[in-house]
């Protein structure tokens, strides 16, 4: 039985973070700094005709001035982990509004700031593409970094055609959206002679030494990345990108650490953005709701230098068991910078249509939403026609369903009323796959009795320093408290990227077998050594508790960690372990899986929507800590009401300027839009994911939120949105 694993264990750097103690990247305090503040392309498309530095050049407290024509030959890199074109600036080319042109280094952040707005640019503009309307439409032959096909079909859609009885054919559109984590991109850059460390706000720290080392074409051992607190990432960080680079050439150039933080409005320009979707979507049905077939076309941005997709139809080519399907993707080129990874990329615009278009369906048929999924539910992988390692959906709509209180529905829209508002219910599902790659662990058991535990992963603020310590703990029979994670450093051993929620099912399998392993190595020399209270007795009788190390068959013999360490004249021990994902999983289709209801109250007159009440129940294999798993799916719902209701990036079709780069013209949620949201989690035991039997969790929860308040607005009102997000103006 687990002890600490699972259990609703605190933060362990929650002190830290209330008081302002757990050193962000840009609160990291160095010695002798300047500030870079980095100036940008005013214009979309064009060239540079001139930067004129001189006066910036002489304003107070300026150190230096680089522009894209002082910065070094810079080494292309291929898409992973950075864009293929130069993340910065080379030549005087502009492909997009924002387009960093280079730094001004100062000896303060107002100095720097000042003098970047004294440096004048002079252009030679052209007509930018902004919008899809404007653009040329291509069909890309493979999609995210060629690892999947810019077009999947299976079966037999001429078969799936005739067969239909009635059609869903419909498109969905969702709009530009941006990250805006709470703690803005920086770059702290040192060089101590040819070695360069930067303090990062980075979702992956090999993969930015890689990176950086590949551009500046120096070798990766010469660069040390740390990241030891991020205020969330959700994709934005998860790519090397150009602010980082202009730090490290800045302060080479200067002699100097130089920190760069961007700015709000700076992070609207220079992380990526979730590409606006136009999707075109089918469904064929039999009368009795089998689906027949499904076509589904996405249309994102992608920019003039990269090619980007935003994979709407992953979920769909694995969420149902239809025979007959194509999925397909088209691609439009405009004049922005690339679009990125944003929470669960494809599967939250693609289960927005999907989820509607199934709700649209079940209309149509007259049949139960959750009744017309059960009866298209897979019971395998639809298109690799693997077993699931494990799926739990059906008792997600059973309990969710429960809770909710879903028979009681109505299902006529407008059919429900609460005084002078409409009331809907929507539900939909949501899936997100459950990937993992190999990780890389140091246990150091201390003489003090205590373990550290290292590995060079990152902590999001999803509680990666919680759940590891905890994970350590029980595998070391020590308590929480006694175990210390340490993450967020390259020279750490190796851990793989925080993205693609990997982080858990990546790293813990190596956490428990490190730690498992040095608590073995202890109970071996302890039971060798004469004079061990233990000496003797079999390893397979031994237990720790609490640190304390006893024989089960007399528990009076007991010894300990650290007089263990004395008594061998250690002060310390370290066991590294690595473990990779078991080559036996890929006989398994990994998923998770959950189930999302949602009421929704309108005010008719004004169209007003106020999210009520809210159920999601996810299936998600063990959990290591069911609070900050809990926190995680809130924070997931939370995004998906904002991606309904408020969420949407404008962008001026002339200039390509993004209007309201900041967080009060972008809309994102406050408390008072969040209802009390009530999560559950489905007891799933899945023996082939890996050893801790863990699942993808921190993007499922924000998919299908967008279909179930679409679906429950459509209940309320009759009225069917298919364009995201739903203003009021849609409904009046
Ligand atoms: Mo996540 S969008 O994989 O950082």
């Amino acid at each position: 039985m687990s002890k600490i694993i699972g259990k609703p264990l605190d933060r362990v750097d929650g002190k830290l973070k209330v008081t302002g103690e757990a050193p962000y990247t840009a609160d990291v305090p160095i010695e002798n700094l300047a500030y870079g503040v980095i100036f940008q392309s005013a214009i979309a498309k064009g060239k540079v005709l001139q930067i004129e530095t001189s006066t910036a050049a002489t304003a107070p407290g300026v150190i230096d001035i680089i522009t894209y024509q002082q910065t070094p030959n810079l080494v292309k890199i291929p898409f992973f982990p950075t864009p293929e074109n130069l993340p910065t600036a080379q030549d005087d080319n502009i492909y997009y509004n924002g387009q960093h042109l280079g730094i001004v280094i100062a000896e303060t952040l107002e100095q720097a700031e000042y003098a970047a707005s004294l440096v004048k640019i002079s252009y030679e503009a052209a007509e930018p593409t902004i919008t899809i309307a404007q653009a040329e439409i291509f069909e890309p032959e493979s999609i995210f970094f060629g690892i999947m096909p810019g077009k999947i079909t299976r079966g037999d859609m001429a078969s799936g055609k005739t067969q239909a009885e009635v059609l869903v054919e419909e498109i969905y559109t969702t709009p530009m959206e941006h990250h805006n984590p709470l703690e803005p991109a920086a770059t702290l850059a040192m060089w101590t002679g040819d070695n360069l460390t930067l303090y990062e706000t980075t979702q992956g720290i090999s993969a930015t030494q890689r990176g950086i080392a590949a551009v500046l074409n120096i070798p990766q051992e010469k660069v040390r990345v740390i990241s030891q607190y991020l205020g969330g990432g959700f994709g934005c960080k998860a790519l090397l990108r150009s602010h980082t680079i202009l730090a490290a050439i800045a302060a080479r150039q200067v002699q100097r650490p130089v920190k760069v933080v961007l700015t709000r409005s700076q992070m609207y320009t220079s992380c990526g953005y979730r590409s606006p979707t136009q999707q075109h979507l089918t469904l064929g049905a039999t009368q009795d709701g089998k689906l027949t077939f499904i076509n589904h076309i996405g249309t994102s941005l992608t920019s003039i230098f990269d090619d980007f997709v935003e994979p709407v139809g992953a979920p769909t080519t694995m969420m149902y068991a239809c025979a007959n399907l194509q999925v397909k993707y088209r691609l439009a080129r405009i004049n922005t910078i690339t679009p990125t990874f944003m929470r669960a990329p494809g599967e939250a615009p693609g289960m927005f249509a999907l989820e509607s278009a199934m709700d649209e369906l079940a209309a149509a048929l007259n049949i139960d939403p959750i009744e017309l999924r059960l009866r298209n539910h897979a019971d395998i992988d639809p298109h690799t026609q693997l077993p699931w390692s494990s799926k739990s959906l059906k008792q997600c709509y059973q309990q969710g369903a429960e809770l909710f209180g879903w028979s009681l529905r109505n299902p006529v829209p407008r059919s429900m009323r609460d005084g002078d508002f409409l009331i809907g219910w929507g539900m939909a599902s949501a899936t997100f796959p459950s990937n993992s790659g190999k990780a890389s662990v140091k246990v150091e058991m201390l003489a003090n009795g205590e373990a550290r535990v290292k590995t060079g992963t990152q902590d999001l603020g999803t509680g990666t320093y919680t759940v590891m310590t905890q994970v350590a703990a029980e595998a070391l029979g020590l308590s929480s408290q006694q175990v210390q994670f340490e993450l967020g450093d390259s020279n750490l051993p190796n851990a793989p990227i925080t993205g693609n929620s990997i982080t858990v099912g990546s790293v813990s399998p190596a956490v428990h077998q490190a730690a498992s392993a040095a608590k073995q190595r202890m109970m071996q020399m302890a039971v060798a050594d004469p004079n061990s209270p233990i000496y003797g007795f079999p390893v397979a009788d031994i237990t720790v508790e609490s640190g304390k190390i006893f024989s089960q068959q007399d528990p009076s013999k007991q010894d300990s960690y650290s007089e263990i360490l004395r008594r061998h004249g250690l002060a310390s021990l370290e066991v590294t372990e690595e473990t990779s994902p078991n080559p036996e999983s890929q006989k398994y289709s990994k998923h998770s899986f959950g189930a999302i209801f949602i009421e929704v109250a309108i005010d008719e007159l004004l169209g007003q929507i106020k999210i009520r009440r809210c159920v999601g129940v996810y299936s998600v294999g063990k959990i290591l800590n069911c609070k900050t798993a809990r926190s995680q799916v809130i924070g997931g719902i939370t995004w998906g009401i904002g991606m309904a209701l408020m969420e949407k990036t404008v962008i001026d079709p002339h200039q390509g300027r993004i209007v309201g780069a900041n967080l009060s013209d972008y809309l994102i949620p406050v408390h008072t839009d969040i209802p009390n949201i009530e999560v559950q989690f489905i007891a799933e035991h899945d023996p082939h994911v890996n050893t801790l039997g863990t699942k993808s969790l921190g993007e499922l929860p924000i998919v299908g939120v967008a279909a179930a308040i679409a679906n429950a607005v459509y209940h309320a009102t009759g009225k069917r949105i298919r364009d995201l997000p739903i203003t009021p103006d849609k409904l009046i």
